[in-house]
């Protein structure tokens, strides 16, 4: 049995996505006449309560344009050192926006309305211009933990003050709405652009929304537009993601409560230092210092089983669709006999 927990992108589309790709009406997307594409960026933004959205490739692509829409040159953005757009989009903050980052200390990926305020640049020719700040939730490279909405909200009163737009890298926002019990418009309201992935733990084979006002996405469509993200008949690739988000949301409970099944055990394995605390759907822990991180990974691998390194003696497990209870209770014997 293969079991692979690299990542909740490594989700193949089932039978129903595919139905619904092969069945989706649609057009020349450039001209903004692809009706599927229409309908998910119509849903999508409804959904967060923004007025409108653009369908992109990807996650990198969404939060890369949302970062040159509110930026200038010699910006500099506030995130966590942890954060996505820091570590693992090719350094396209300075690439695409010939911008600079102020990097937060936070607690697995998440900081304070007050570190925002202390972050702050003055205004003096000498320093960068602080332009935005962006938050990533749920966190990944955090373990895929949850912000609080009250810590947001003070957020984005901060934001508001200080005239600096408000991004949300949402990658895994539908996990974090899922664990927390929260809706999608009560985040949506304090946040200026949204990126949400539908590649991730929603199963779709591709595909991000970024949504803001119509003015933004409008700019939005001229910079996917120079990144090479105009396509054409791309409604095929749409059908996947609007039948995920129609689909495979409230699902997400599954892969939460399996992530925190492995957990369990593994706070039990004589080969585990510590576990992290599990609250969607990625599983990270450490090894103790005698057991080789790289010999684990390939005695797994031997096994069937693929999983990630995630820094010195640290491993990350994410649930998905395509890992089910079977799998699980493979995965678990093969833990307990290590
Ligand atoms: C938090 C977060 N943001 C953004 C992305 C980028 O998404 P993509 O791989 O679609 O570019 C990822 C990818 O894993 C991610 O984990």
């Amino acid at each position: 049995m293969k079991i692979d927990l690299r990542s909740d992108t490594v989700t193949k589309p089932t039978k129903e996505m595919m139905d619904a790709m092969y069945l989706a009406p649609v057009g020349d997307d450039v001209f903004e006449e692809d009706p599927t594409v229409m309908q998910l960026e119509e849903s999508a933004a409804k959904l967060f309560g923004k007025e409108a959205g653009i369908y992109c490739p990807s996650g990198t692509m969404t939060n890369q344009i949302a970062i040159r829409i509110h930026t200038q040159i010699g910006s500099e953005v506030i995130c966590d050192k942890l954060s996505h757009i820091y570590n693992y989009e090719g350094g396209g903050i300075a690439v695409n926006s010939l911008s600079s980052v102020k990097l937060m200390e936070g607690d697995g990926g998440r900081f304070t309305a007050d570190d925002v305020i202390k972050s702050i640049q003055p205004d003096d020719i000498h320093a960068p211009i602080t332009s935005m700040v962006a938050i990533e939730n749920t966190s990944n490279k955090g373990g895929g933990c949850t912000w609080d909405l009250n810590e947001i909200e003070k957020m984005a009163i901060v934001c508001v003050k200080n005239d600096l737009p408000f991004h949300l890298d949402g990658a895994r926002i539908f996990n974090a709405l899922v664990a927390k019990n929260e809706n999608a418009i009560d985040h949506g309201k304090y946040f200026d652009t949204i990126s949400i992935c539908l590649s991730k733990g929603l199963g779709a084979p591709i595909g991000s929304v970024l949504l803001g006002t119509k003015k933004q996405i409008h700019q939005a469509r001229r910079i996917r537009k120079v990144l090479g993200g105009g396509v054409r008949q791309v409604g095929i690739l749409a059908a996947a993601g609007l039948y995920a988000l129609e689909n495979n949301v409230n699902r997400l409970a599954d892969d939460h409560k399996r992530a925190n099944q492995i957990a369990e055990v593994l706070t039990t394995c004589s080969f585990v230092k510590e576990v992290l605390p599990v609250e969607t759907n990625i599983l990270v822990f450490d090894l103790n210092d005698d057991v080789k991180q790289t010999d684990f990974i390939q005695q797994l691998k031997e096994k069937d089983i693929l999983v990630v390194g995630f820094g010195p003696q640290r491993i990350r497990f994410v649930t998905h669709l395509d890992f089910d209870d079977a799998q699980m209770e493979s995965l678990i014997g093969v833990l307990k006999g290590f």
